[in-house]
């Protein structure tokens, strides 16, 4: 590596984790055995919604090689959740908390078998006796929501799990002013993660008596803390440790296995194993929330938009999990990266008894700029404008207000991001801020039509909305006369994104040290200090002041002769506050990311598939820390956001999955992709990010299926307004405006 202290930041470096993983070496929660275990297996609720009456275990108990069945009697704080506690860890009679004997959707555990393989824990698991009192189920958010809809929780009149205003403005003012209005209604489906690697894991007490779990997660701490509150023991008896970790995307972020796990192990004192089938981790990790979003905005005849009106819905599931924070931001970008004087909207999070929903890349921020960037799209057409010279009219600058009445941070690059991901997808600039969009070549065969859309977007780094953000990093510096070696301890999660060897690079940085002098230690309870989830585009943020912060205390020592030279250091970003309940006024995050991406594509009126010819994808990512990670995270996010938008449909029926194999739900594969990803890097500092870095792991998902829509009406003349646009979905369309037949 190279010696240039100025040369780690801004380097393509070889990932530190790259050989171990390459060759097969390096081991995932499921590749690792210890002496004497067990096996466990999870029996889930055969209902969406009913009264467990009773749990006879004694038919599974009797099974050669069952060694115990622990049932809700047996959790001593049997609650959980991330954010709102409102889940039974297991559900059944004689729990002491209230309500925990109602499962409330099939993803609901009822007991727990732990046997010496996993073959008899499967059988036994099959052989407990579950006795339901049905309950009437509801599988509509908006039904869900009617006055005589039955009810998922005690306290939670109407089902409604989180209602966000924003009242902005005058509306009447705002629609007399309006000389074009366009109205939308978008539905947004589920999204499984689809990581490559299923839930699985391991329980031990380890050699200080603590109950340990070895897990895929997203944040050690926020796992230990739950364990610790079930198992109603102090934290310090918890310890968790993640090993590699293949995928999360946001499906980590709420528990799957780790209580159970910690829950044996601490009761039988022996190490338990898990493994999830493919099958039963898309049957019951979250999925990405499915939302109805309808609009209608207005602008005048010059294109400047005057009003703006939504409701959005968001189907919450049986349980809070991030629902809170995702819905927040799909209220924040239900009105997209624009500066509008009038807004109104109602944003709602309710229970059904459907699937879990939760974080999934961008926290509800896609579902919201779906429908803003389709709004805008249709203004563009209903008033004949360009649809870049739109945006450029109406978009937040330095000093704009938001929905919510206060400024973005400094260090606001939208219009600069549209500008350039219109020029390298081929738009020319014209006279009197018009754009000239490209030409489109027509495709040899007559079946086939071409057609470009354009989308913008922006996304928050961190959880914000009044969130006490923070993150500890502790760095020791060793050596005599020259730093020989840089020590590293941080609890960020690598789960494949690259974390590590940013961080690794920062702390290079910050030290002024070669690459290879830095080891870092993470991602264990035991080791590291609290440091957030790797979620929310937080990380390179968080991660990189918290080490420059240690770092430059370590120095410090180390040059009043201090060895080792070690420091401890908490980055605290600028405080964020709430909505308002009423106006939804609010100081809601301490920075953004912003990204614009044109796309091409080439819809097959015979078939209805859709196959992406080329993106572009400029992003601000303030300092591209590692450029070729920053264009691996813009490749990622485009082909899961391709998926979204045009081939991932998970079926349900009565909030159970019909399709819960790969084979049935459908990824973008290597064949699927679009042919041409072009990734444009900028980098305007963010005044506060570590050398500049805003976060950008979401952000080139947001605008993605919009701008597909967008490419799909200029090709066909149809607004689809329903994700995933299967090739189903394409071709109803198609033949009901008399497109395709031949
Ligand atoms: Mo996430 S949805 O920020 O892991």
């Amino acid at each position: 590596m190279t010696a240039d202290k100025t040369m780690v930041i801004g380097q393509n470096v070889k990932r530190i984790d790259a050989l171990g993983k390459v060759t097969g070496e390096t081991p995932y929660p499921g590749d690792i055995d210890l002496e004497g275990q067990l096996w466990l297996k999870l029996r889930f609720s055969d209902r969406a919604h009913a009264r467990v009456l009773a749990v006879d275990t004694s038919r599974a108990a009797a099974l050669p090689g069952v060694v115990r069945i622990f049932t809700a009697p047996d959790v001593p704080q049997n609650e959980y959740g991330l954010g709102i506690k409102d889940q039974p860890v297991l559900v059944g009679p004689g729990s002491q908390i209230a309500g925990a004997d109602v499962v409330r959707c099939y993803a609901d555990c009822i007991a727990v078998v732990v046997a010496e393989n996993e073959a008899i824990a499967a059988q036994a698991a099959k052989l407990i006796d579950v006795t339901y009192e049905d309950l009437p189920a509801v599988f509509d958010p908006e039904a869900a929501m009617q006055p005589d809809a039955p009810q998922i929780h005690a306290n939670r009149p109407g089902n409604i799990l989180c209602h966000y205003k924003i009242r902005k403005g005058d509306m009447a003012a705002g629609w007399a002013q309006a000389d074009v209005i366009v109205e939308g209604e978008y539905r947004t489906g589920y999204q499984e993660h689809a990581y490559l690697q299923p839930e699985a894991g391991l329980g031990y007490i380890d050699e200080q008596g603590r109950v340990a779990v070895i897990v895929g997660g997203q944040w050690v701490h926020e796992d230990q803390e739950q364990i610790a509150h079930a198992l109603n023991l102090p934290e310090e008896q918890v310890r968790v440790i993640y090993p590699a970790i293949g995928g999360a995307f946001g499906g980590r972020e709420d528990m799957s296995v780790q209580i159970v796990l910690a829950l044996a192990a601490w009761k039988l004192r022996r190490p338990v194993k898990v493994i999830w089938s493919r099958e039963e981790s898309i049957l019951y990790h979250h999925k990405r929330h499915p939302t109805v979003i309808r609009a209608r905005w207005g602008a005048t005849k010059a294109g400047k938009i005057v009003a703006a009106e939504a409701t959005v819905i968001g189907d919450a599931g049986a349980y809070s999990y991030t629902t809170p924070k995702v819905m927040g931001n799909a209220n924040l970008c239900a009105t997209g990266p624009y500066e509008i004087p009038n807004i109104q909207i109602d944003t709602y999070g309710a229970h059904t008894n459907n699937l879990l929903t939760g974080a999934f890349r961008g926290f509800g921020g896609p579902q919201g700029a779906f429908a803003a960037e389709g709004q805008m799209n249709k203004l563009a057409e209903a008033l004949g404008m360009d649809p870049v010279a739109l945006r450029e009219k109406n978009v937040l600058r330095e000093g704009s207000l938001l929905s919510v009445g206060t400024p973005l941070p400094p260090g606001v690059s939208m219009a600069q991001v549209i500008e350039q991901c219109a020029r390298e997808s081929g738009w020319t600039p014209a006279a009197g801020g018009a754009w000239q969009r490209p030409a489109v070549q027509p495709p040899a065969d007559a079946a086939r039509r071409r057609g470009i859309g354009f989308a913008a977007g922006f996304k928050n780094v961190g959880f914000s909305f009044g969130f006490p953000e923070q993150s500890w990093a502790t760095v020791e510096l060793r050596g005599d006369t020259n730093i020989q070696e840089v020590i590293v301890r941080h609890a960020g999660a690598e789960v494949g994104q690259g974390t590590h060897t940013v961080m690794a690079q920062m702390a290079a940085q910050a030290v002024g040290v070669p690459l290879d002098c830095v080891r870092l230690i993470t991602q264990d309870t035991a080791e590291t200090l609290n440091s957030g989830s790797v979620s929310a585009s937080r990380m390179t943020f968080m991660a990189g002041n918290a080490i420059k912060g240690a770092a430059e205390k370590a120095l410090e020592l180390w040059n009043n002769e201090e060895r080792p030279a070690i420091a401890t250091y908490q980055y605290r970003p600028p405080r964020t506050t709430p909505y308002d309940p009423e106006t939804g006024r609010a100081e809601p995050n301490f920075a953004y990311g912003y990204v614009a991406e044109a796309v091409e594509v080439e819809v097959d009126v015979e078939t209805g598939h859709i196959h992406l010819v080329r993106v572009v994808c400029a992003d601000d990512v303030g300092r591209a820390v590692n450029p070729q990670l920053v264009q691996g995270q813009i490749e990622g996010a485009v082909v899961q956001a391709q998926g979204y938008a045009t081939m991932e449909n998970l079926l349900t029926q009565e909030g159970r999955i019909l399709n819960p194999y790969l084979s049935t739900y459908l990824i973008p594969t290597v064949l699927d992709v679009p042919d041409e990803v072009k990734s444009v890097i900028l980098e305007y500092a963010d005044p506060i990010g570590p050398w500049g870095a805003r976060g950008m792991g979401e952000m080139p998902y947001l605008p993605l299926a919009a701008a597909i829509t967008a490419a799909v009406k200029d090709a066909t003349g149809i607004w689809m307004d329903s994700i995933p646009l299967t090739p189903e979905r394409v071709v109803a369309a198609l033949r009901e405006h008399g497109i395709g037949i031949f």
